[in-house]
């Protein structure tokens, strides 16, 4: 909550929101916030999006406490017509179909051993490909980086169950740099992440569910979450990426 309050954070946001107002074609729809935290991305899109239904998703109550507490203060003749919903995700049975975009901001999805058995019993075959693509980094790590690769792939299916055939997804994850910067590897690993079909797919990818459709990398402070999470100083640079896809 303390970082989410940072200048840097609210200059992503900001730059975040207008980027999906951008490509919110129509003049009303349906835009779901997955994981939206205390809500303060979602409070931009409701303002930039008078015509659309926001709605809001997160599994903390007290995240969604101050979620409410702002939407509270605002007019109440704002034309955006918002809600909340408290929920464990990943989650699919979601009262949500058919929205027109799903927006994922500066994810850390928190899920235990219980959910991820669940979950490869559900995908196993995305849970055989993340192994595989875990492996070829070499023994250290693997069963982390592993469960990253998978549990994000499970996002992903998670985020693309929620739009209609060709909404968008607006996801803005921590970066250190831009797409093509990254080793083969990290881009093979990010591809099948967030489930896209990218130019330079490799032929044995499993069943893309997005195509991508843009990317674009911003230098920012907001970094140091991942630093300060992780205490690596690696993260002491960089910023985070947007990046856009179309659900197939
Ligand atoms: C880093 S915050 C990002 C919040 C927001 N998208 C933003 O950009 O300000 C991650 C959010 O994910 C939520 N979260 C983490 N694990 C979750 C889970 N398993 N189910 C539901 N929400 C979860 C947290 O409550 C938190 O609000």
């Amino acid at each position: 909550m303390q970082r989410t309050a940072s200048d840097a954070h609210a200059e992503a946001y900001a730059n975040i929101a207008s980027y999906v107002a951008r490509q919110a074609r129509k003049r009303k729809g349906l835009i779901v916030d997955y994981a939206c935290g205390a809500g303060l991305l979602t409070k931009q899109l409701v303002q930039l999006l008078p015509g659309w239904r926001v709605l809001g998703v997160d599994g903390s109550r007290a995240m969604l406490r101050r979620a409410k507490a702002w939407a509270d203060r605002m007019p109440q003749d704002r034309p955006a017509s918002l809600e909340w919903l408290r929920a464990k995700l990943p989650n699919f049975s979601l009262p949500i179909r058919e929205a027109d975009i799903v927006v994922f901001a500066f994810p850390n999805i928190i899920t235990g051993d219980k959910e991820r058995s669940h979950f490869e019993g559900m995908y196993s075959t995305d849970s055989a490909e993340a192994r595989r693509i875990a492996a070829k980094r070499g023994k250290a790590g693997a069963e982390a980086l592993y469960d990253q690769l998978f549990m994000n792939r499970v996002i992903a299916r998670n985020l693309r169950g929620l739009l209609r055939k060709g909404g968008l997804c607006v996801r803005a994850d921590y970066s250190q740099g831009d797409r093509h910067e990254l080793t083969r590897h990290d881009q093979v690993a990010t591809m099948f992440e967030e489930g896209s079909l990218n130019v330079g797919t490799p032929r044995r990818m499993p069943d893309p569910f997005f195509t991508l459709l843009d990317s674009r990398y911003y230098p920012s402070e907001v970094i140091r979450d991942v630093y300060e999470q992780t205490e690596d100083e690696d993260f002491l640079e960089g910023g985070y990426s947007v990046s856009l896809l179309k659900a197939l």
